[in-house]
């Protein structure tokens, strides 16, 4: 349900365009429904559809193309695994098994204690970093070994 806090969070960011183009807040917005629920539902969707005056579907065609926005409650800590091919030459695959086997858990899957949340992700941006993946849409971390990766989830695992 979107509070009127909300709503107004909304009004500013649409204010910084022209009126006919209120639709390009829609990124903002729609972080600003995940900052709040840490996922963006249908309802949600329907709601900054009508707010921004746009088609349901083209707000549906922005979560669903951008791995920074949740459709589903996703665990405390999102592990984005870069498996584009430059990550593949220097097994990003792997990265992504490993991890999921550590965890317990498939690709896309979270781990029972609602901590992690493990998914594939397109390219980062860090090549040259290979294998890299994404902390909660924020932080980088690289060239990511096995041992890295360990000791990467026994930070996160501490950090609670
Ligand atoms: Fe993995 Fe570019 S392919 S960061």
């Amino acid at each position: 349900m979107i509070s009127e806090a909300m709503r107004e969070r909304f009004a500013r960011e649409a204010a910084k365009y022209p009126p006919e183009q209120r639709q390009s807040a829609v990124m903002a917005c729609l972080a600003i429904v995940q900052e709040a629920f840490g996922f963006i539902s249908q309802e949600n969707e329907l709601a900054v559809a009508d707010f921004l005056g746009m088609p349901a579907i083209a707000v549906h065609e922005v979560t669903t193309f951008y791995n920074m926005y949740n459709q589903q409650p996703v665990g405390r800590y999102k592990l984005n695994v870069c498996t584009n091919l430059p990550c593949q030459l220097r097994d990003g695959e792997g990265a992504l098994e490993h991890l999921c086997s550590r965890l317990g858990v498939e690709e896309g899957g979270t781990t029972a204690d609602g901590l992690f949340t493990v998914q594939k992700s397109e390219c980062l941006g860090a090549c040259a970093d290979a294998p890299v993946l994404l902390v909660n849409d924020r932080q980088m971390v690289s060239f990511m070994d096995e041992e890295r990766l360990d000791a990467l989830l026994e930070t996160l695992k501490n950090a609670k």
